[in-house]
């Protein structure tokens, strides 16, 4: 048995050099490849987060930001209270500066005297230590928001203020725009509940709902039903003032009955479009309903 010849796998000094190079450069490339693979993450200085997403997005934020308003959402008005507690209560509460107190009936009574109107106007335009608005933009709160709180307010110092009617849903687009679209918004409301006002005044001979209310309690809620809408909602839904659905006509009430009824006496009491709140009157809720329930069944 012979040994396999012994071959020397190095013959020429070019391969001694070649193999002395290889035995430096691979554990080099090894140890470099190494290294990336087990630091793969990006590299920042030590003790910085500039590359967190945060960061980041901070920096690449456009440099103007906008909010963006849908102007054909729905608004949802503030009411009386939450207008009253962000803004008014400051000096309402405790009588600031000579405010009339919340709850003080005789802080009130003088100034209720001044009717709902007037109080209104002045909460709009200012008088005395008592700024226009209360302090606030008509973006903040708008007229029919501010009125709210005046009733609120007005009603907790004895008065029977009812809301003022709801604006008109169909305020221009482009709300809060412009001091024109202000305008023109407040032009409208003021448009439709003049003629609101209108349709109430043609019933002024008729006596005032709450009396006819108050005195006969709603026993027989029927009967304070029709008699409620004698007096008050025929103003208008007789013969369909202001687009009113006309008493008993089926085809005008039957879009508005798919809706369940307790959405249609929230209509008939906080208002809707041109339909005032209570119609206008200071009927009780129950009394209101009960008139809702009489024009309900004269269209069925
Ligand atoms: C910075 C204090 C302050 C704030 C905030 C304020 N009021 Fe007044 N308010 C007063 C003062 C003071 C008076 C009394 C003015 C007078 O009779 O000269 C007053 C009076 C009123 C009156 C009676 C006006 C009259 O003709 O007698 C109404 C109504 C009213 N405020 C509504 C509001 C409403 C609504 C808000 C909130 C939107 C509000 N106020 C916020 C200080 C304030
Ligand atoms: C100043 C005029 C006016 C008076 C007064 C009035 N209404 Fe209306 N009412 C309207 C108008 C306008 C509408 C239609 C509103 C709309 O659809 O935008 C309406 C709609 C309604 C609706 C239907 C709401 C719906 O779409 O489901 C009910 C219910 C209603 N009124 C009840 C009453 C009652 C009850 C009274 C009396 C206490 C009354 N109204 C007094 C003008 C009036």
């Amino acid at each position: 048995m012979s040994e396999a010849p012994h071959g020397a796998p190095i013959k020429t000094p070019g391969q001694l050099i070649a193999a002395i190079v290889a035995s430096f450069a691979i554990p080099v490339v090894i140890i470099i490849l190494l290294v990336n693979y087990v630091n793969e993450s990006t590299r920042t200085g030590a003790g910085t987060d500039g590359l967190s997403d945060a960061a980041v997005a901070q920096r690449i934020a456009p440099i103007a930001q906008l909010n963006l308003r849908d102007v054909n959402a729905p608004h949802v008005y503030k009411t009386g209270e939450q207008v009253y507690q962000a803004v008014c209560s400051a000096c309402h509460a405790t009588g600031n500066a000579g405010a009339p107190k919340f709850g003080n009936a005789g802080d009130w009574a003088p100034r209720i005297s001044q009717g709902f109107d007037t109080l209104w106007h002045t909460a709009l335009t200012g008088k005395g230590a008592m700024p226009a608005r209360g302090g606030t933009s008509p973006d903040d709160y708008s007229d029919y928001e501010i009125g709210r709180a005046v009733a609120y307010m007005a009603d907790h110092g004895g008065a029977q203020f009812a809301d003022p009617p709801a604006p008109a849903a169909s305020a221009p687009a482009a709300q809060g725009a412009s001091a024109a679209a202000e305008a023109s918004e407040a032009a409208a409301t003021s448009a439709a509940s003049a003629q609101a006002a209108a349709a109430i005044a043609a019933l002024s001979n008729a006596p005032q709902a709450n009396a006819a209310a108050g005195a006969a309690p709603s026993a027989d809620a029927a009967q304070a039903g029709k008699a409620l809408y004698q007096q008050v909602c025929q103003a208008c839904h007789a013969t369909g003032v202001l687009n009113a659905p006309k008493f008993g006509d089926k085809d005008a009430w039957a879009p508005r009955l798919k809706d369940p009824m307790d959405v249609i006496y929230n209509y008939a009491l906080h208002g809707k479009g041109n339909m005032p709140p209570k119609g206008g009157s200071t009927a009780s809720d129950a009394d209101v309903k009960a008139a809702v329930d009489y024009m309900v069944s004269a269209a069925k």
